[in-house]
């Protein structure tokens, strides 16, 4: 079979905010029938967005090599393989990995895709079953050390790794204190989430909330924000308290970073501990990870939402989504539809 296949490449690098004047749109053909042995074509259905993203197209040493110019965008996605020549890869069958920024693709065993487990959707395969809700799981569980009677503070709350965070620290007894933007957000994760107190960060002062909410401190910070957020929160830290360093997004699209926290002194005096971590150094604990979390999704002990976008002109503007803070849970996108049976 023949395909026209759109890719959308990275055509510069910003040095603020990443949008779709960043890219290109192509579509060059593709031939199923040209497939060498191992190889497997697969159709991508879904695509994930992170905030990571804005961090691969910077040219500069991290935990990725950055994307090539003139590469397409790199990017986690779930597709459907469509046709095969590696016994392994069944037509039909789902994979998960990095399908990056284009329709189609032509795979072998090099390009790390795996399949979706039976049973599981695409969106929990994207989120709380994949990367998502190990990096909260992770983070959380392993580097914030969560005790019952805790309290645990997540900023980017609603967010995809924010909320999956939230649930599994009113699991294991934490009271549990959300910072979001806006309201409906809020509104969500107290009634939906179970989170004890929702703060609109955008409506009220976090100084002022964190006094109010937090009167003993906070045990446990689970960070997706940095930036201001980060220096007020370590204020109100408690002696022997655990900061989860996941992410920064208030800094991604600054040209140079912002100067630090200047109240890290506090670490000393309280004695905190402070520490970053990357999701991909616990990937061979993920098994026993994902059972717990299906367990956890199975007794309603936690949602998955997601927010699908579709579309495959829009994916950069739905890249753009997250830094607005309009999504609410997971950032997905569809690109198509399965067109053959699962088997
Ligand atoms: N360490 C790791 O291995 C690892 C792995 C995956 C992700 N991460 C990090 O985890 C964090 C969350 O990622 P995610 O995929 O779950 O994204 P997400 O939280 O679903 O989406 C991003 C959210 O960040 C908030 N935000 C955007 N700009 C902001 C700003 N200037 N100040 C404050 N909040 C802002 C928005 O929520 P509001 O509307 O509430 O502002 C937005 O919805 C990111 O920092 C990401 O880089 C780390």
């Amino acid at each position: 079979m023949d395909f026209l296949n759109r890719q959308w490449l990275l055509k510069e690098r910003p040095p603020g905010a990443l949008t779709e004047e960043h890219f290109q749109l192509v579509e060059t053909p593709l031939s199923g029938s040209d497939l060498s042995s191992g190889q497997f074509l697969v159709k991508t259905l879904i695509l994930g967005f992170d905030p990571a993203m804005r961090g691969w197209v910077k040219d500069r040493r991290s935990y990725l090599p950055p994307v090539k110019l003139g590469d397409p965008m790199r990017g986690s996605g779930v597709g459907q393989v469509i046709e095969s020549n590696h016994p392994e890869f069944a037509v039909g069958s789902l994979v998960q990995g990095l399908t990056n920024w284009q329709e189609y693709l032509v795979a072998d065993q090099s390009a790390g895709l795996s399949p979706v487990p039976n049973g599981v959707t695409p969106e929990l395969a994207l989120g709380v079953l994949g990367t998502t809700g190990l990096t909260a799981y992770f983070g959380l569980l392993d580097i914030g050390e969560p005790l019952a009677g805790d309290v645990v503070l997540i900023s980017g709350a609603a967010g995809a790794t924010g909320s999956v965070a939230a649930q599994i620290a009113k699991i294991k007894g934490c009271r549990v204190v959300g910072i979001a933007g806006g309201k409906e957000k809020c509104d969500w994760l107290v009634s939906e989430c179970g989170t004890d107190v929702a703060i609109d960060y955008k409506g009220e002062s976090l100084n002022d909330a964190l006094s109010k909410y937090c009167p003993d401190g906070i045990n446990v910070f689970f960070d997706n924000v940095g930036g201001d957020t980060l220096e007020t929160a370590i204020s109100h830290m408690a002696e022997n308290g655990r900061i989860v360093m996941c992410g920064g997004i208030s800094g991604y699209n600054d040209p140079d970073p912002k100067p630090g926290p200047n109240n890290l002194m506090t670490l000393i005096i309280r004695r905190i501990k402070m520490q970053g971590f990357i999701v991909l150094d616990y990937l061979d604990q993920a098994p026993n990870a994902i059972a717990e979390l299906s367990d956890w999704l199975e007794s309603g002990d936690i949602v998955s939402r997601v927010d699908m976008q579709r579309g495959f002109e829009n994916v950069p503007s739905t890249l753009e989504r997250l830094f607005d803070g309009q999504n609410l849970g997971k950032q997905l996108l569809t690109v198509a539809e399965a067109e053959l049976p699962i088997p």
